[in-house]
């Protein structure tokens, strides 16, 4: 048996130093499936190098479209007949590609897409996805686990109340309402800024959108699109990934090419447990603590505390002088991480959605498993702050969100390499 790839991790470094981010992973594959709207040549910039992109890649090549990289630039070039089929290897692979729903449907008025099942975190059904749709005119029959959608007569503007400001839901709507006859109204948005970003792009394609980035998105339906070249967003949770790292440290580390605006939650806790954290338009500069204090927080959706932020800011607040209380609002399952952080010597205790972190002032690193992005780089940072060597299996979650991990964490003077 090949053993699962790994990171190791000495700890006790300070680091310190300059790092750049660059576009959101969880807006370009958005931007990738929006691109399948207009037919021919449309070009994406500041894509990461990162797994989840090349899995989007190979959702698109399935559908008919071919993407090329070319540095950080994404070319992608979409067919006048893409194939309305996403097959259930690619949708297991990875959550997102259930986007490509709505698009196709837009596009061809018909598509086949595999059902995701569960994952880390829990069942994360599509309810919201299908009931939005439904209301646009589409009818779903559920076929030896491939959905089949049909909208003969194309897919028609209306107004949707969404009970939970879903990113997904939001974002596959949108998509569907860009080329649907008529106005959508979708109220309770998701309001996160790689929404806000996949609409500016779609307005490029020529779409008319207006609102997205509040909590009442309207879409005026048009006849068609055309390819556009777009410059992705910067991506937050790799930002605020760098800025934690420095932090866990005791160290000092500049993260450029971000957007300090859309952190404004996590870098306030953070403030909160000591840090220093100043930082201009583009840019966030983080000096930590010798040890952290204690600090509550809640996950909710944008502008509160991402809960992708989650299990890092907990590695972060194991080493507290003190007890913080964590809510889980988000995700009620994300929870794996904190068995392999107690391994380390951590003390965190989980009841229902709520996390109980009692600060302790060592951690030891040893073997932890590294289930999911986020858990990954959580446990990264707290290899950081511990004595000896951690060992994060299972490291490939981690080139799923982040492009050259390593090589950062050790330009920014981590003992880290990759096995
Ligand atoms: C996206 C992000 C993910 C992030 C999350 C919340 C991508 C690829 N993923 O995931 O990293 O953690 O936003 O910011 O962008 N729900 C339903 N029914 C639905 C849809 C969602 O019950 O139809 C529930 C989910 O199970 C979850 C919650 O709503 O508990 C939030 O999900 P959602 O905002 O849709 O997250 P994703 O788009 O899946």
């Amino acid at each position: 048996m090949t053993r699962p790839e790994s990171i190791r991790v000495s700890g006790g470094n300070r680091l310190y130093g300059e790092v750049a981010v660059l576009g959101a992973k969880n807006a370009v594959l958005k931007h990738m499936v929006a691109a399948m709207l207009a037919p021919g040549d449309h070009v994406l910039e500041n894509v990461p190098t990162i797994a989840d992109v090349a899995t989007m890649g190979e959702v698109l090549a399935y559908a008919g479209a071919t993407c090329r990289r070319d540095g950080t630039s994404l070319h992608i070039h979409v067919p006048e007949h893409p194939r309305p089929e996403a097959p259930l290897e690619l949708v297991r692979k990875m959550r997102a590609s259930i986007l490509i729903l709505g698009a196709l449907l837009s596009r061809c008025g018909e598509a086949r897409v595999a059902l995701p099942g569960g994952d880390d975190f829990g069942s994360r059904p599509i309810d919201m996805h299908l009931d939005g749709l439904r209301d646009m005119g589409a009818t779903f029959e559920l076929k030896h686990g491939v959905l089949e959608a049909q909208a003969p007569d194309g897919l028609h503007g209306t107004e949707i109340y969404l009970e939970f400001p879903s990113v997904g839901a939001t974002e596959n709507l949108l998509l569907a309402a860009a080329m649907a006859s008529g106005t959508s109204v979708i109220s309770n948005a998701a309001r996160e800024p790689e929404l806000t970003d996949l609409a500016v792009y779609l307005n490029k394609m020529g779409a008319k959108i207006e609102g997205a980035g509040t909590s009442t998105i309207t879409v005026r339906g048009v006849g068609s699109l055309a390819a556009a070249t777009h410059r992705v967003v910067p991506d937050r949770l790799e930002a605020g990934t760098y800025a934690l790292a420095g932090a866990i440290s005791a160290g000092e580390v500049r993260v450029l090419d971000c957007v300090p605006d859309h952190l404004r939650m996590e870098l306030r806790k953070m403030e909160v447990a000591g840090c220093e954290v100043t930082h201009g338009e583009d840019w966030i500069h983080v000096v930590g603590p010798e040890r952290p204090e204690p600090v509550d927080f809640a996950t909710l959706p944008y502008p509160g505390f991402h809960t992708d932020m989650h299990p890092q800011m907990v590695a972060f607040l194991a080493l507290a002088d003190g007890t913080s209380i964590i809510t889980e609002n988000v995700y009620a399952a994300r929870f794996r991480y904190v068995g392999e952080l107690n391994r380390m010597g951590a003390d965190i205790q989980t009841d229902g959605q709520h996390v109980v972190v009692r600060g302790t002032d060592r951690l030891s690193g040893c073997e932890v498993d590294g289930c999911d992005i986020r858990a990954a780089a959580a446990l990264v940072l707290a290899g950081l702050a511990a004595e000896g060597e951690t060992c994060v299996v299972h490291a490939d979650h981690i080139d799923r969100g982040y492009a050259g991990f390593v090589d950062k964490m050790a330009s920014l003077g981590a003992q880290i390499t990759r096995e």
